[in-house]
C-alpha cells in the first residue's frame, strides 16, 4: 500500500470522543484479523481513572462477549486488581494492542499490530492516562521496543515523551502457566497502586 495513503488513513486526530473512535474502529478492516473474528473488542473501564492497562488481543471469550479480559486471564486480572483495592470499572481502562482476535490465540503479527495501533494511540490520547501498565511482551514490544524482554523490563518505570508513567509487567496468562510469576506481579501492582494514589 502507498505509504502516504496508509498514513493518511491512520490519521485519527480529528476524532475527539471515545464513542466516535469506537464506532469507527467497529467498522475497521485494516488487517486480515477482522475477517476471522466476531467483532472488534474496543476496550472498557473508566476512561477518567488515569490508569490504563494494555494487553495483547482478544481471546475466544473476549471475542464472544465483545469485552477485554473476560476469560481465565481476565478473571485473574480482576483478582490482582482486587488485591490492591482496585476494580476494572472504577480505577482502570483496559484495552489491547489488537482489537480483533488472532486465530488460535496466536500473538498478533507485526503488520496486524501496526494496522491496529493507531486506534490504541488515539484511545490513549483521548483517555490521557497518567499511568499505563503493559501486560506482557506483546504490549511491551509493540509500544516500547521490538526486542525488549519482559523478564528484564518488568517492574521498572518508564516515562513516555508526553510524561505518562509506564510499567511493563507479566501478562496474567503467564501467571496461569507459571505460578512463580505471581509474586513479581503482585509487587508490580503494589507499586502501580502507590503511584496511582499519588497522581489521582
Ligand atoms: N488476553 C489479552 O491480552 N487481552 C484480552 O483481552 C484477553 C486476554
Amino acid at each position: 500500500m502507498n505509504k502516504v495513503i496508509y498514513e493518511q488513513e491512520h490519521d485519527l486526530s480529528g476524532i475527539n470522543s471515545l464513542a466516535d473512535l469506537q464506532k469507527l474502529a467497529g467498522a475497521c478492516s485494516r488487517c486480515g484479523l477482522r475477517q476471522g473474528c466476531s467483532g472488534v473488542v474496543f476496550g472498557e473501564g473508566n476512561p477518567e481513572a488515569g490508569l490504563m492497562l494494555i494487553g495483547e488481543g482478544p481471546g475466544a471469550d473476549e471475542d464472544r462477549q465483545g469485552r477485554p479480559f473476560v476469560g481465565k486471564a481476565g478473571q485473574l486480572l480482576d483478582k490482582i486488581l482486587e488485591a490492591v483495592d482496585m476494580e476494572r470499572f472504577t480505577h482502570v481502562y483496559i484495552a489491547n494492542v489488537v482489537k480483533c482476535r488472532p486465530p488460535g490465540n496466536r500473538a498478533p503479527q507485526t503488520g496486524e499490530a501496526a494496522a491496529c495501533l493507531p486506534w490504541l494511540y488515539r484511545q490513549i490520547e483521548l483517555i490521557s492516562p497518567k499511568i499505563i501498565v503493559l501486560l506482557g511482551s506483546t504490549a511491551l514490544q509493540n509500544l516500547i521496543e521490538p526486542g525488549a524482554k519482559i523478564t528484564v523490563m518488568r517492574g521498572k518505570w518508564l516515562v513516555s515523551k508526553s510524561g505518562i508513567k509506564i510499567m511493563p509487567t507479566y501478562h496474567p496468562a503467564a501467571l496461569l502457566r507459571d505460578a512463580g510469576k505471581k509474586r513479581p506481579v503482585w509487587e508490580d501492582f503494589q507499586k502501580i497502586r502507590d503511584e496511582y494514589l499519588k497522581v489521582q
